[in-house]
């Protein structure tokens, strides 16, 4: 890792000319690490987000074994609910679990406004250690949760598998749909100056679930709200991912509502969303998560054919959606290496 790879990333975020393709894996620190692991015996998922040494130390825990051109803070997009009031808890197996779920008017209405210097101050101090210990080797990605993304489990309570409270209060009651989406845009604005205030390089807003909705609630629903989020950084100077799964249908969209760099899973080839996006929009992906678990030459193949696709330019290499728990290591490894060696005819 030297010094240029600081600019590989950022580079490529803005579509200028890179020397390699700049690469990184959402969900790179976690427990597919043998050291993540390890450290979760002794702490909580909430501690480890909550003490900025520890979140620092997993946030640097995959750079001495990939060669990786981003990190990315050591955090969850579920952490600003905690003092929006609505709990938080993370339970082994179920996932998270918000102990009072948002489901009406009132409900709304009593959400707390966040003042993200004072209450998620942890998150700011993490990637102030982060800068001192990464020391200039490659830039530092904040990130939050995307409107929709969040509502969901705000409304649902935990996981779900078909959104159904979610879509019901868009329909049925909109205007406390809008309402609820309106406050929690504002927490994400203060919150991501916050982390760009603090030293991040780069945000990226996870919108993982919003694939669950038709083009049209996407537009009619979402659009104006995340927009806004965008809109309101654009002062910034930081470049912004703008990430979702399951929006191959819908990608014309998803670039409407903002973002420098457009960040999609695997349903779709790169050069095909190239053709929807235009030559000129950076993006990043897209590789299937499990495609890591296959023997190497096959992964060798896909790694190739993506890059192949994408071209040398504007384009940011990571999977379509987060490294799955059991990964083999080596292969995470081997992958960032195949990306580097990689040479453009
Ligand atoms: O990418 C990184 O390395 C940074 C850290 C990061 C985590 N969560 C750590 C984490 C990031 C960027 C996230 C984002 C996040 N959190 C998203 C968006 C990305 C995505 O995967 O879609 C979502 C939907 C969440 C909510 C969340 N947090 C879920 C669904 C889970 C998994 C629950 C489970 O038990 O499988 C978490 C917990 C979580 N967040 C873990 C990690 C490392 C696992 C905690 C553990 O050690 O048990």
């Amino acid at each position: 890792m030297s010094d240029s790879n600081e600019f590989r990333f950022l580079k490529a975020c803005r579509g200028e000319p890179v020397d390699k393709t700049p690469v990184w894996f959402m969900r790179q620190a976690g427990r597919y690490m043998k050291v993540y692991r390890d450290l979760k015996e002794k702490y909580t998922f909430l501690e480890m987000c909550k003490t900025p040494e520890l979140a620092c130390e997993v946030t640097m825990q995959p750079l001495g074994v990939l060669d990786i051109d981003a990190a990315i803070i050591f955090a969850d997009i579920l952490l600003p609910l905690e003092p929006m009031g609505t709990g938080l808890e993370f339970t082994a197996g179920d996932g998270p679990v918000i102990p009072r779920p948002v489901r009406d008017k009132q409900a709304v209405e009593n959400l707390l406004p966040v003042n993200a210097e004072e209450q998620l101050g942890f998150v700011g101090d993490a990637i102030k250690l982060v800068r001192k210990e990464i020391d200039g080797k490659i830039p530092l990605i904040g990130f939050a949760g995307a409107p929709f993304t969040l509502c969901s489990y705000m409304i649902e309570g935990g996981k779900s598998r078909d959104f159904t409270t979610t879509k019901l209060m868009m329909y049925e009651s909109t205007d406390v749909w809008n309402l609820l989406m309106d406050k929690v845009c504002t927490m994400l604005v203060d919150y991501l100056k916050m982390q760009v205030n603090a030293g991040a390089q780069a945000l990226q807003i996870f919108d993982s679930w919003v694939g669950c909705l038709s083009p049209h609630d996407y537009q009619q629903y979402i659009l104006p709200h995340l927009k806004r989020v965008f809109d309101s950084l654009k002062d910034f100077k930081v470049p912004i991912i703008n990430f979702s799964t399951g929006t191959s249908t819908m990608l014309d969209l998803v670039k409407q509502a903002g973002g420098d760099v457009v960040s999609f899973d695997w349903r779709i080839e790169i050069d095909e969303a190239r053709k929807i996006l235009g030559a000129n929009q950076p993006v990043q992906g897209n590789l299937d998560p499990v495609t890591l678990f296959a023997p190497l030459p096959i992964i060798r193949e896909r790694v190739h054919d993506i890059l192949r696709r994408a071209g040398p330019n504007g384009y940011i290499f990571n999977l379509g959606h987060g490294i799955l728990q059991h990964t083999p290591v080596d292969h995470v490894k081997a992958v960032a290496e195949m990306v580097h060696e990689f040479k453009y005819e």
